[in-house]
């Protein structure tokens, strides 16, 4: 496809007209693998992305990686106590360094032909390279990408992210700097955990991963739609959620919808107390909050019609065994059914009758602001490289 057909994809939608007289993005969007190319770039390499848990990587050798639309990330507590991320791309031949999801070591040794990076990325060994001309093992290390910690997570960014006066800030550069760039992105999430205290005696319990064959907004766009799907989709949550109060505030890179909780039966009642805060952060990332309870959800693009949704579940430490299993349970119950509607969406995105739809003015705005933040990022990268060119 040329660019001028990419330009006319994009330039079908319009993100400043208001949510009363909205239309969503094209299906599209949701199918073009120029549209996904241009994402991967515009969305996935320019926002801080979390990419796994703090504790993983809490003392010196510690490692963990992850993969951000495609690129492969490390991430590795050095000997001198400092967090660092690299990719995790080998200068030889392009394997990656390092295949373990996460560990403790002391170098870094690629699978492929065993050249060795130190815990601060640089070029160590290189085996039977004598006689090799013009090259340096100083020009060899593994390119840095930034990181910082926030909550019980692990950020990096791909591209050098900004501070908020506009000014680029390098990967290498000191850790308070990065995290300010984190804290600006993060927006009112930041003040919303502090005064919550949020993370406060929240331990880590499990992960569970689902692939679906869906378009990543597909599944941010089911997430983001007010609650306007639960009573319909999710009839046993639908019962402890206090459904006139549900209320949706977009701000910065986030968007919160809450809601009171009301006494219900069964498990998700036992499970689902307290005030409900549902979390999105632009453009991947939701943090689900009751009482003495939380998850996360990352919405990995694995292609432009599949993702990888991964859970993680953390609870209040009193909290007992038998509890947190119920409260798993009711999690992917309320998943199964997000993702038989996710992927119907997806198949008739496909189809040859829809283009785009309409937003509920009372209960959508989550969405209609999700899609005008990536309108607005992909129509600019996409003008960017058109000047560029
Ligand atoms: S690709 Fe890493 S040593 Fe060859
Ligand atoms: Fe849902």
């Amino acid at each position: 496809m040329s660019s001028g057909t990419l330009q006319s994809l994009l330039a079908a939608f319009d993100p400043e007209v208001p949510l009363e007289r909205a239309s969503t993005i094209p299906n599209t969007w949701y199918t073009s693998p120029d549209v996904y190319a241009l994402e991967r770039d515009a969305v996935f390499a320019h926002t801080w992305q979390m990419v796994g848990r703090r504790e993983r990587v809490a003392r010196p050798g510690q490692f963990l990686t992850a993969d951000v639309a495609g690129e492969p990330v490390l991430v590795v507590r050095g000997e001198d106590g400092t967090l660092r991320a690299f990719f995790n791309v080998c200068r030889h031949r392009a394997a990656r360094v390092c295949t373990d999801e996460c560990g403790t070591a002391t170098k870094l040794r690629c699978h492929y032909h065993g050249w060795t990076y130190d815990l601060a990325g640089n070029l160590r060994g290189v085996p039977e390279f004598d006689g090799v001309e013009n090259f340096r093992r100083e020009d060899n290390g593994l390119p840095a990408v930034a990181v910082a910690e926030w909550g019980p997570f692990v950020w990096v960014h791909l591209t050098p992210p900004r501070e908020p006066h506009g000014a680029a800030v390098k990967p290498g550069s000191a850790g308070d700097r990065l995290r300010g760039s984190l804290d600006t992105f993060l927006g009112p999430l930041v003040s919303w955990a502090e005064t919550r205290k949020a993370f406060d005696g929240l331990k880590w319990y499990a992960r569970r991963s689902y692939d679906l064959a869906c378009n990543w907004k597909v599944y941010a766009d089911n997430y983001l739609d007010g609650g306007y799907h639960v009573n319909t989709v999710h009839p046993a949550l639908a019962g402890a959620l206090d459904y006139r109060e549900y209320r949706t505030v977009c701000d910065g890179h986030t968007v919160l919808q809450s809601a009171p909780t009301k006494p219900s039966e069964g498990d998700t009642g036992r499970t689902r107390t307290g005030d409900a805060a549902y979390w999105w952060l632009y453009p991947n990332f939701m943090l689900n909050s009751y009482a003495g309870v939380m998850d996360t959800n990352l919405v990995l693009p694995l292609a432009v019609d599949r993702c990888r949704v991964v859970f993680d579940f953390y609870f209040a430490d009193a909290v007992g065994e038998e509890f947190k299993r119920q409260s798993v349970d009711v999690a992917e119950q309320v998943q199964q059914e997000d993702i038989g509607v996710c992927e119907e969406v997806q198949r008739n995105l496909s189809g040859r009758s829809y283009t785009t739809g309409r937003f509920s003015a009372k209960r959508e705005n989550g969405g209609h602001y999700f899609h005008q933040m990536l309108g607005r990022e992909l129509q600019s990268a996409e003008r960017g490289t058109r000047n560029a060119e």
